[in-house]
């Protein structure tokens, strides 16, 4: 069975900050605390509007933390500019709106082909890993493969919206989805990885799936870090993950 690593998105430690502006809590400590507590990496997402990482945070995490730095990104020159100069481990290929209050979906893979493709390839030669964020549909995996990255990553906020709010019918019908969709991905070459939403009980239930070899999880864990410390948010969903692995 493949681990299942534990990508920690720090993205609210600066929406925290930027709520009162200046420096504290500062986004990196957080990330430096969260490798301490047993995060395999740190995601944070540098949005276009910068309403919480900032291009500083990102260039110190890339120089700070000891574990990879996973840039979420949208398909943009500036951003690619910017991913090129700080040269993270990995690069996450996200939709982003400039409404929305989070990343609503996937990318639409097929629709962005003439723009993503020399962009995977410009960042995949500087040595950057590059995943696609996509729904976990089979259409969405065969627009992927077109486009040469060698990873996927499945937006799994439908799925956790439903349980979240004890839709069990449509909660069964979205993870269906998405152990149909890793499963076709796997087969055809991909890493595939999973994240929005994830909380203790859908961490513990995807982490079930061979084919998932990462989770990138935020909100809920700088969330649940406020009543808990982050330190023991993450032990508690590294337990889960392990516990649902075992299950595997
Ligand atoms: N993965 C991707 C690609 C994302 O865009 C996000 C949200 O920024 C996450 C994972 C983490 O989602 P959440 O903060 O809901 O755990």
């Amino acid at each position: 069975m493949p681990p299942l690593r534990l990508g920690v998105n720090v993205d609210h430690v600066a929406t925290l900050r930027n709520a009162r502006g200046g420096e504290l809590p500062d986004p990196v400590r957080a990330a430096l605390i969260a490798i301490e507590a047993g995060a395999d990496g740190i995601t944070a997402h540098l949005r276009e509007d910068r309403r919480h990482i900032r291009d500083a945070d990102m260039a110190r995490l890339k120089q700070e933390i000891t574990k990879p730095l996973n840039f979420e990104m949208a398909a943009t020159d500036e951003m690619a500019a910017i991913a090129l100069a700080t040269r993270p481990h990995a690069a996450c290929l996200v939709p982003e709106k400039r409404s929305e209050r989070t990343t609503e979906g996937g990318l639409d893979v097929a629709g962005g082909h003439n723009y993503l493709k020399p962009l995977a390839a410009e960042l995949g030669k500087a040595g950057i890993r590059v995943s696609l964020f996509i729904e976990p549909a089979r259409t969405a995996v065969d627009a992927a493969k077109s486009i040469g990255a060698p990873v996927i990553e499945f937006h799994t906020g439908a799925w956790c919206d439903a349980h979240l709010h004890g839709e069990r019918g449509r909660a069964e019908h979205e993870f269906e989805r998405i152990v149909m969709a890793a499963a076709y991905a796997h087969k055809l070459g991909f890493e595939c990885h999973a994240g929005h939403g994830l909380d203790y009980n859908t961490a513990r239930r995807i982490a079930t799936l061979p084919e998932i070899v990462e989770l990138n999880i935020g909100h809920f864990l700088i969330g649940e870090g406020i009543f808990v410390g982050i330190p023991a948010a993450i032990r508690e969903m590294r337990r889960v993950m392990d516990e649902g692995r075992a299950q595997a």
